[in-house]
């Protein structure tokens, strides 16, 4: 077929069964709305049951198709119970995106705690292997599928006192390059997402503070902070037929933050 008589590349998504984790606020429920939007049925997967149902009823009352799923991504047994459900509901899941997440809190390396050290680590890193995992059982040897992990910026340049949360988020990087290689030859495509500062709950009691919202955003080559549609509209594309040659790669959609330092006074 020549390039002319191919079709239009498709955002279509009705035929995707997709659990977005974390999903309850912030980039976690943006991917779960925009992916519903699209046609996917989205499982909207979180710790906090109350709000990942509220989140599902506005994907519904915009067209779309949603239910939540009460989960907690550390906890194995939860997510093969739950994952199995989606299964018996829906048929198998073709897409994850791994987007729970939790901050470590902000001290000098020298003052890190082992036990924040095994509380991050164990949702962010442990969480999106094993949803990886157990999403992947599903997709392995039945037409492969999609896995958006989310990890940070900070795993491309470190910001000072963030060591537990920098190291989590360097272990979803290498974690994705890893699944991806593993993954390959059954179609499944694995790749990763590096935000930079976004509008969530997460991120908002940091940029209240004006000096705070200041420097960031004067780092920020784009001038910009982000809003979580900017990082869904990315994961929306890794999970679309426009990504399919994609694989084991990292985005940062950070403003140009990871590209350089816009405000060095060079001439
Ligand atoms: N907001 C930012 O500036 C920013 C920047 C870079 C990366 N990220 C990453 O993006 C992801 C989403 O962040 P956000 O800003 O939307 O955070 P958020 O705190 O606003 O939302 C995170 C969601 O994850 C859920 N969650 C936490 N632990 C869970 C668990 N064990 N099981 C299931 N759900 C759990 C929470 O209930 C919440 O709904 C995180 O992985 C975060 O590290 C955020």
């Amino acid at each position: 077929m020549t390039e002319q008589a191919l079709p239009p590349i498709s955002l279509d998504l009705r035929a995707q069964v997709a659990v977005v984790t974390g999903a309850a606020q912030g980039i976690g429920r943006a991917c779960a709305l925009l992916l519903a939007a699209h046609g996917a049925v989205v499982i909207v997967a979180d710790r906090n049951p109350a709000l990942a149902a509220d989140v599902a009823a506005e994907a519904i009352a915009a067209g779309g198709r949603a239910e939540p799923l009460a989960l907690d991504v550390a906890n194995e047994a939860q997510i093969v119970a739950g994952f199995a459900a989606v299964a018996a509901r829906h048929g198998r899941i073709t897409a994850l995106v791994n987007a729970a997440g939790v901050i470590s809190p902000n001290v000098p390396a020298d003052q890190a705690e082992g036990d924040d050290f095994d509380r991050v680590i164990s949702v962010n890193l442990k969480g999106t292997m094993l949803c990886g995992k157990h999403a992947a059982k599903q997709m392995l040897g039945a037409g492969g599928g999609r896995i958006v992990n989310i990890a940070s910026q900070a795993a491309l340049l470190s910001l000072p006192n963030q060591s537990l949360y920098t190291a989590s988020k360097g272990g979803v990087v290498a974690l994705t390059r890893s699944q991806a290689i593993d993954w390959a030859s059954h179609g499944i495509n694995v790749n990763c997402i590096c935000p930079t500062f976004i509008r969530t709950p997460m991120a908002e009691p940091m940029l209240q503070d004006p000096a705070v919202l200041r420097a960031v955003t004067r780092r920020i080559p784009l001038g910009r902070v982000g809003e979580p549609r900017d990082i869904a509209a990315t994961a929306l594309f890794l999970i679309s037929e426009m990504a399919s040659l994609m694989t084991g790669q990292t985005l940062a959609v950070d403003g140009g933050w990871s590209a350089g330092e816009p405000g060095l006074d060079i001439r």
